[in-house]
């Protein structure tokens, strides 16, 4: 049987993520033991530049007590016209257990799972899918209200080349949030909305109502044409700052994956706003990964 990866959020079914998120807020109360992953061999093998998902899928391995090998871009043997099923093959004869894998192509760590005979976690495949970063997210949300069902949610801004916006869309709808995607025609094409997904052009009108706001970053090296509007125009119309936070429900918060560009999707004001939450998903990204690892290497038993 092949072993169970992370390559997206429909891998998990609702109880799944429900257990998944609920064994991270108990590591985050509690620092889980050292052993949890001892003798268990994890290579990070990314291949895009990478700060908070780097830095905290090492830190969460350290911590339950995982061998890490960390494989920056160019070092390895792919560069050398080696298979990806061959550099598979390659790393489980020395007995790496996991992977964690970021790459520039769309279905990268997918063609890796196939040849693979360990764990393979997706930390973002290019504008295609990143789970863990959608489950902190998640995390974030659970943690400040106490439940996701229900929550009206916005994801604003770049969707369309964004693999956390898809991510988080597959698990906000799993959990039963009220999400919106806002954004205009040219990064948000009417064809996204799917079951369960509303669209929404003019900000302005849906900020009141919602509990929160997730914004991206607009994705300038996977922009292929000329497809933003100008960047004066987003901020016109998309780009939050202390008057349209102002707006906002007393209990709503702001999120944003990270990295974020000031001046372009949101201003500095946004980070004196009470619910500006970022330092806190960050944060949480060490305990979601440390649950994903234990999750994946010693089963899914609550
Ligand atoms: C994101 C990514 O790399 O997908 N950042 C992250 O992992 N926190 C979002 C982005 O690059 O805009």
């Amino acid at each position: 049987m092949r072993r169970r990866s992370l390559l997206d959020l429909d891998d998990l079914h609702g109880d799944e993520l429900r257990a998944l998120l609920d064994r991270a807020r108990s590591f985050h109360e509690h620092p889980p033991s050292r052993d949890l992953l001892r003798g268990v061999c994890v290579v990070n093998l990314f291949f895009e530049a990478s700060t908070r998902t780097f830095t905290s899928f090492a830190i969460a391995e350290e911590r339950v007590g995982a061998d890490v090998v960390a494989l920056p871009p160019g070092s390895s043997s792919l560069g050398k016209g080696e298979t990806i099923a061959d550099t598979a093959i390659t790393l489980a004869a020395m007995g790496v257990r996991v992977i964690v894998t970021r790459h520039p192509e769309s279905g990268f760590p997918y063609r890796l799972a196939e040849s693979f005979d360990g764990h393979v976690i997706n930390a973002g495949d290019g504008r295609h899918a990143h789970p863990t970063q959608a489950l902190l997210d998640l995390l974030t949300l659970q943690m400040e209200f106490g439940r996701i069902e229900g929550l009206r949610v916005a994801l604003v801004g770049d969707i369309l080349h964004s693999r956390v916006a898809r991510s988080n869309i597959l698990g906000l709808r799993a959990l039963g949030a009220d999400l919106t995607l806002v954004g205009p025609p040219t990064l948000l094409p009417a064809a996204m909305v799917r079951e369960g997904v509303k669209i929404e052009r003019d900000l302005d009108a849906l900020l009141p109502a919602v509990d929160a706001v997730m914004l991206l970053r607009i994705q300038h090296e996977r922009i292929v044409s000329a497809v933003l509007p100008s960047l004066s125009d987003y901020a016109r119309g998309y780009r939050l700052d202390a008057r349209r936070v102002a707006t906002m429900q007393e209990h709503a918060i702001v999120m944003h994956p990270g990295p974020y560009n000031r001046g372009v999707e949101l201003t500095d004001d946004v980070f004196a706003y009470r619910g500006w939450r970022y330092a806190e998903q960050v944060g949480y990204g060490v305990p979601i990964r440390m649950a994903v690892l234990d999750f994946l290497v010693n089963g899914s038993a609550a």
